[in-house]
C-alpha cells in the first residue's frame, strides 16, 4: 500500500511508482499478463492512495537501476485497489524543487510525504529511543513536570495563559522545568530525565522556536564531572544509534573566558583555527591613531590571520568590512603579508619592531591577510568572531563530517543588565557560585565564576547546566546580588527557598536542545527541519493558522477586556 509518486505509462506497460515511509517501489500494469488492473491503472494520478498484490520479480537485466534501494525488483500487478483520490499536490512531491517555506508549512502533511523531513524525523526517533534506553538504564526516572505553571526566570519572555477561575491571575508556560526538577531533587527521586517542551517569547531565528524540546536532567549528590560523564554517555549512545558514529569521549573542556579570548564567543567551533590574536600590548603607543585612541581607553586591538587570503579582491575586503559593520565594527583595518614590505593602507603607521611582534604573535608569512578589530573588548570579539565564522564559511573549513565537542566551564555568575541596571544571572540564579570566589560576591560580582557548563558541538550550543544552589541562605544571598530583595524573593521564589530548609541534597544537571541536536546530527541548517510541525520566523503556524483570534466572549470568560479595535 502507498501513495502514487509518478506514474509512466509506456504504450501498453504503465509502470508506477509506489511510495510509503520506507522508500519507492516500482509496479507494473501488464495488459497482456493482467488486463483489468491495468485498465483502472490508466485513471491513476499523483498521491492516490493504493492497494496493490502482486508478483515480485527481478527487473530484467539492463532495466535494474542500482540508485534506489528497490531497484533490482519490479511488483507485477494482479490485484488494484484505489483507497483514495487526491487533489493535485500544490508542490510536486518527487523532485528537490524550491518551494517556498510558508507553502511547506501550510501544507505539512504533504512535505512530510517528502523523504528529506521524513527521515529527519526518523532519526529524531531514533535519537529520543536511544536516550530512554541510555537513561533508564542509567537509574533515572522519567517523570513529568507541569506545563500550566508560575514564571521561573530563564531570560525569556513567558507565554502567559490567563486563569478563568482565579480572574487577574495567569499560569506561565514553562521556560524549562528547572524548578521542578530540583524540587524533584529535594523529593529524594535522585535521577530524573524528561523529554520535554519549553517555551520562549523571544526572537527566532534559525536555530531557535518558540517552542523547543528538551532532554533535561537533575542528579543529587553529584559534582560536575559526574554529570558531564553521564552526559557525554549519552551523546555518544545517540551518535552511535543515528549515525553510526563511534564518539571517542571525554570531550575537550575550555574555561569561559579563555573561548571569549581565543575565538570571541563561548560558543568557539573548534573545527578550525583562525583564532583571535591580541596585540593590545604590542601595539601601545603605536602611530596608528585609531588603533592608539582606543588602547589609551582601556579598549583593545586583536587580530585574526587569514592564513593563505591575502589574494583576497578590494571587494572581497569591501564586503567583509561591511560584513563587520553589521556587528559593530567602525572599520575592518587589514593587512596583506608580503615577501617584502606588506601591503596596507596603514603599514607606514607602524615601527619595524611593530610589525617584527605582529607577524610573530600572528605567525604571518606570505600570502596572508590580517584583519584588525579595535574597540572595546566586547566589540571586538563580537566582531572577530562572526568574521571568523564567515570566513570559516568562506574558505570551507567548517566540515559537517566532523563533530568537535567542547565544554565551556567557569563561567561568570552574573553580568550587568544596563538595561534592567542591575545585575543578572548569566546561567540562571538557582546555579552555585565557585566556592572560593564568594567573598567577592557582594563586593565584585562580575569577577565570580559559577559552576555552569555549556556543551558545545562545532559552534552551536546543545546543551546547559550547573551544580545548583542547595542551601536556603545561599539562595537568598544570590537573589538579593540580583537585586531581588526580601519580600519579591518571598513572592516569587518563596516555595524554593521553603523547600531548600527541608534536608536539600547536593544536586545539579544540565539539559540539551533535541532540537538543536538533532540539526547537527541531520546536517540541517533550519530548526524547521527537524520538528514535525514547526512555527515560522513570526512565530505563527501556516497549517492551523495559529495564533488566531477568539471570540469575545472567550476572553470575558478569562476577565480579559480587550482595548484593540477589532477588524
Ligand atoms: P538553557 O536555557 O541553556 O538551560 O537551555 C538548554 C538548551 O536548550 C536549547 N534551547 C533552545 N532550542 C531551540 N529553541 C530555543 N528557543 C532554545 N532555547 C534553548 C539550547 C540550550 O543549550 N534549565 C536550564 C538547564 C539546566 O540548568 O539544567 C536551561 O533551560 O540547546
Ligand atoms: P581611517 O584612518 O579611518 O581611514 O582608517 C584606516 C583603516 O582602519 C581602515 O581600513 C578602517 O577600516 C580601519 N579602522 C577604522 N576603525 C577601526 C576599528 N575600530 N577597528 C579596526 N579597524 C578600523
Amino acid at each position: 500500500m502507498g501513495w502514487v509518486l509518478r506514474r509512466r505509462d509506456h504504450g501498453g506497460v504503465i509502470f508506477i511508482d509506489l511510495r510509503d515511509r520506507h522508500g519507492i517501489t516500482q509496479v507494473v500494469f501488464n495488459p497482456e499478463v493482467n488486463p483489468e488492473p491495468h485498465a483502472k491503472a490508466h485513471q491513476l494520478r499523483s498521491e492516490w492512495v493504493l492497494a496493490i498484490k502482486g508478483k515480485v520479480e527481478a527487473r530484467p537485466g539492463d532495466m535494474a537501476n542500482l540508485k534506489l534501494q528497490t531497484g533490482e525488483i519490479e511488483v507485477l500487478v494482479s490485484e488494484l485497489c484505489i483507497l483514495n483520490t487526491s487533489k493535485t499536490p500544490p508542490f510536486p512531491l518527487d523532485e528537490d524543487s524550491e518551494v517556498s517555506d510558508n507553502i511547506r508549512l501550510q501544507y505539512r502533511y504533504l512535505d512530510l510525504r517528502r523523504p528529506e523531513i521524513a527521515s529527519n524525523l526518523i532519526m529524531r526517533h531514533k535519537a529520543a529511543q536511544a536516550v530512554r534506553s541510555y537513561l533508564s538504564d542509567n537509574d533515572f526516572l522519567e517523570i513529568e513536570t507541569p506545563m500550566l505553571t508560575r514564571s521561573t526566570p530563564e531570560g525569556a519572555r513567558d507565554y502567559l495563559v490567563p486563569s478563568r477561575v482565579n480572574a487577574g491571575k495567569f499560569y506561565a508556560l514553562p521556560q524549562s522545568p528547572q524548578l521542578f526538577k530540583q524540587l524533584l531533587m529535594m523529593g529524594g527521586m535522585e535521577r530524573y530525565f524528561q523529554i520535554v517542551k519549553c517555551f520562549r517569547d523571544e526572537d527566532l531565528r534559525a536555530d531557535r522556536q518558540p517552542e523547543f524540546t528538551q532532554i533535561d536532567l537533575e542528579l543529587s549528590f553529584v559534582g560536575e564531572d559526574d554529570i558531564m560523564a553521564v552526559a557525554e554517555g549519552m551523546v555518544k549512545e545517540v551518535f552511535a544509534a543515528t549515525r553510526g558514529i563511534a564518539l571517542n569521549p571525554p570531550f575537550a573542556r575550555m574555561t569561559y573566558q579563555e573561548a571569549v579570548s581565543r575565538y570571541g564567543n563561548d560558543k568557539p567551533d573548534t573545527r578550525f583555527g583562525l583564532e583571535l590574536v591580541d596585540l593590545t600590548e604590542k601595539l601601545r603607543g603605536c602611530g596608528f591613531k585609531v588603533f592608539n585612541t582606543v588602547i589609551d581607553k582601556g579598549g583593545v586591538v586583536k587580530a585574526i590571520n587569514a592564513k593563505g587570503c591575502g589574494t583576497f579582491s578590494r571587494k572581497d575586503l569591501d564586503d567583509l568590512t561591511n560584513y563587520a559593520g553589521n556587528f559593530g565594527a567602525k572599520g575592518m583595518a587589514w593587512i596583506k603579508v608580503k615577501e617584502e614590505e606588506w601591503q596596507s593602507p596603514i603599514t607606514k603607521f607602524f615601527s619595524e619592531a611593530e610589525i617584527a611582534a605582529m607577524r610573530d604573535a600572528l605567525d604571518a608569512e606570505p600570502g596572508d591577510l590580517i584583519l584588525f578589530g579595535a574597540d572595546s573588548s566586547s566589540v571586538v570579539h563580537q566582531v572577530l568572531s562572526e568574521l571568523r565564522l564567515e570566513l570559516g564559511r568562506r574558505l570551507g573549513l567548517m566540515d559537517s563530517n566532523v563533530f568537535n565537542f567542547l565544554w565551556v566551564t567557569d563561567f561568570p555568575l552574573v553580568e550587568y543588565d544596563s538595561e534592567r541596571k542591575r545585575h543578572v544571572a548569566l546561567h540562571h540564579p538557582f546555579t552555585a557560585p565557585f566556592e572560593e570566589d564568594l567573598e567577592l560576591l557582594e563586593s565584585e560580582p562580575l569577577r565570580v565564576r559559577s559552576r555552569a557548563y555549556d556543551l558545545v558541538l562545532n559552534g552551536s550550543e546543545i546543551g546547559g547546566g550547573s551544580i545548583r544552589i542547595h542551601s536556603s541562605e545561599m539562595q537568598a544571598r544570590l537573589l538579593k546580588v540580583l537585586g531581588i530583595e526580601k519580600e519579591e524573593a518571598e513572592e516569587k521564589f518563596g516555595f524554593l527557598l521553603r523547600a531548600l530548609e527541608f534536608g536539600a541534597p547536593p544536586h545539579g544537571g544540565i539539559a540539551f536542545g533535541l532540537d538543536r541536536l538533532m540539526m547537527m546530527l541531520t546536517g540541517s541548517s533550519s530548526i524547521r527541519d527537524v520538528i514535525a510541525f514547526p512555527k515560522t520566523q513570526k512565530a505563527t503556524c501556516p497549517l492551523t493558522d495559529a495564533p488566531s483570534s477568539v471570540e469575545r466572549k472567550q476572553l470575558t470568560e478569562l476577565h480579559l477586556r480587550p482595548d484593540w479595535k477589532e477588524n
